[in-house]
């Protein structure tokens, strides 16, 4: 092991203000143990529901998040110091227990970020790393923020002659104004079955998949409750999904094997349940201990997906060209629609940062965790040394005396 002082700080990030919470406490706890301890050092960030970040090694222990309230009492509130750029520096914010100890600080070289939902997937974390220039993991503010939203993802990859499901989208004044005119040319342009969804959400929360006008009112009603956007899609019958993630960034991209998760009801929607709270021993991971989730690992699913090869290489090209488009980084898996009677493919949806960063889907391949997560942090830090290297500002003090009398001249101009 090297000493302490060589080895890279790696500030793993879960939890967050979202309603996938518990599903990034899983990923961040399975990413520590994956985290090669001879070369990091792992510093657990967790940020509790109402958005405070704590540190400290029982948030480590799965067991600690059956009471979140006594976790927050063993765990170390912590607060940012934006005094350093280059590197996070965390400062113990809670009361001393005595006057003359001076608070912990902690220091980060490298933020891995293991959050699902809302801002910590949508660019808002991603942009206080930029803001802080700290490397972080994943993917950047733009390809985060473009991700985030069904809608906008939909509408880029029509533009690109990436098949989409025929959809429809509206703001919730919109809606409002105009409920019965909406409900009729829903019916008209898509058809039943459609399937609503909030624009900005995940793991299935808040999706329904309607048969008539009246399920079709209330499920819009219901996407409300989490998003003021709203996406309404035709069905695809004859449904069969396939995903695939792809690891690197725009200019060195590879996809993984495919998968095909299985759905509790093969006429419904993968629903929360079937996401994350199947037994799965088959898709379990080796040498783990005992308290490590299984996640998004407990899905049933078929590795590689039984496609035939010609299939299986479109669909990799296709989620490439996804992950180039919306200039990810990291590991993000783009998830398809595959209508096994025509044989179309479409593109449903992309998570940048997918359910235990979809681990299972790079053993096949000969990438372990460990491996990945090495990836995941060498990525960061090539973004973060590409960045720097750049021009970013000039040193010219367009304030200074001298260049203050140059401008008063040019206001007037
Ligand atoms: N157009 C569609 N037709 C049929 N089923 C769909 C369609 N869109 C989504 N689904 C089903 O709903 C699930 C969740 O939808 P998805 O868009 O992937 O949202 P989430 O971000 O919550 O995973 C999908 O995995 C699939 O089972
Ligand atoms: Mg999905």
């Amino acid at each position: 092991m090297q000493p302490a002082e060589a080895r890279l700080r790696v500030g793993v990030v879960f939890g967050g203000v979202s309603p996938e919470h518990e599903v990034s406490v899983i990923t961040g706890l399975q990413a520590a143990a994956a985290l090669d301890r001879a070369r990091y050092e792992v510093i657990p960030l967790y940020i509790a529901k109402d958005g405070s970040w704590y540190t400290g090694s029982v948030l480590l222990e799965l067991e600690a998040y059956q009471d979140l309230d006594a976790l927050r009492q063993a765990a170390i509130p912590v607060r940012f110091d934006p005094a350093v750029h280059g590197r996070l520096l965390l400062v113990e914010a809670g009361a001393r227990r005595w006057p003359w100890q001076r608070p912990r600080r902690y220091l980060v070289d490298v933020v891995l970020l293991a959050l699902h939902g809302g801002e910590g997937e949508n660019g808002g974390v991603q942009g206080l790393c930029e803001t802080l220039n700290v490397p972080y993991t994943g993917s950047g503010v733009l390809g985060s923020a473009l991700g985030m939203d069904k809608v906008v993802s939909k509408l880029l990859c029509r533009e690109q002659g990436i098949p989409v499901v025929d959809f429809r989208w509206f703001r919730e004044t919109d809606w409002a104004d105009h409920e019965e005119a909406w409900l009729d040319r829903l019916e008209a342009e898509l058809g039943y079955p459609m399937v609503v969804k909030p624009a900005r959400l995940g793991s299935s929360i808040g999706i329904q998949r309607v048969e008539n006008r009246q399920a079709l009112d209330a499920a819009i009603e219901e996407a409300f409750r989490y998003d003021e956007k709203v996406v309404v899609e035709r069905a695809v019958r004859n449904l069969r999904e396939v995903n695939c993630a792809v690891l690197g960034d725009p200019s060195e991209a590879r996809p993984s094997v495919l998968e095909e998760p299985v759905r509790s009801d093969r006429t419904q929607l993968l629903t929360f349940q079937d996401k994350y709270m199947r037994g799965g021993e088959k898709a379990g991971r080796r040498g783990t201990k005992q308290s490590t989730p299984q996640g998004m690992a407990s899905l049933d699913r078929i590795i590689p997906a039984p496609l035939d090869e010609a299939k299986t290489h479109a669909i990799q090209e296709m989620a490439v060209r996804v992950f180039q488009l919306f200039e990810c980084a990291g590991v993000a898996r783009i998830d398809f629609l595959l209508d096994e009677e025509t044989g179309q493919v479409y593109f449903n949806e992309i998570n940048t940062i997918p359910g235990s960063f979809s681990f299972y889907l790079w053993e096949p391949a000969g990438v372990s965790f460990d491996a990945l997560m090495d990836e995941l942090i060498r990525l960061a830090q090539k973004r973060h040394r590409e960045k720097n290297g750049r021009v970013r500002s000039y040193d010219v003090n367009l304030l200074s005396v001298r260049s203050v009398q140059g401008l008063k001249g040019a206001k007037s101009s």
